[in-house]
């Protein structure tokens, strides 16, 4: 069975308490839940991660390598700042979908930029936690048109 990493970066572990009407009222359990669902419904398995820390994101993006046929990676904050985020993802040679729940591009000057999307092969935000289900389609449909 495929595999797909599912990374999250900081402060996604307070889903459902922090600035909720940005963020939603679901928690990282609920994601956790719609994202396994939805993956194994089309065949594929999930390695489901948060963290806060930049330097085990890489560590998570590294451990990818070889064993995922994509990431779906939501950096968070780490999105505007990392450029060891985006080697990490440099070198892993499968398909790389950048989600945000909030829409970046409308929100305050600083989360415009992204280094992650330097290297995403995708880029979906402002859809709230149905982005990743939407990101999994997507990993779903690259398969089968493969
Ligand atoms: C976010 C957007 C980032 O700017 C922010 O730092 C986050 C969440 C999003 O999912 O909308 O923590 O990545």
């Amino acid at each position: 069975m495929e595999t797909i990493h599912i990374l999250n970066g900081p402060n996604l572990n307070l889903l459902g308490m922090r600035e909720t009407n940005i963020y939603g009222h679901k928690t990282i359990n609920d994601l956790e839940d719609m994202c396994r669902r939805r993956a194994s419904e089309n065949g594929f398995q999930v390695v489901f991660k948060q963290t806060n820390s930049e330097s085990k994101l890489v560590d998570l993006i590294q451990e990818a390598i070889g064993k995922s046929s994509a990431i779906i990676i939501n950096a968070a904050a780490y999105t505007h700042t990392s450029i060891a985020i985006l080697d990490a993802l440099k070198s892993f040679a499968g398909y790389v979908v950048e989600v945000h729940i909030s829409d970046i591009s409308k929100r305050e000057e600083f989360r415009k930029f992204s280094f992650v999307s330097l290297r995403a092969d995708l880029v979906i935000q402002g859809l709230g936690l149905d982005g990743y289900i939407e990101a999994i389609d997507k990993v779903v449909e690259k398969k089968v048109n493969k």
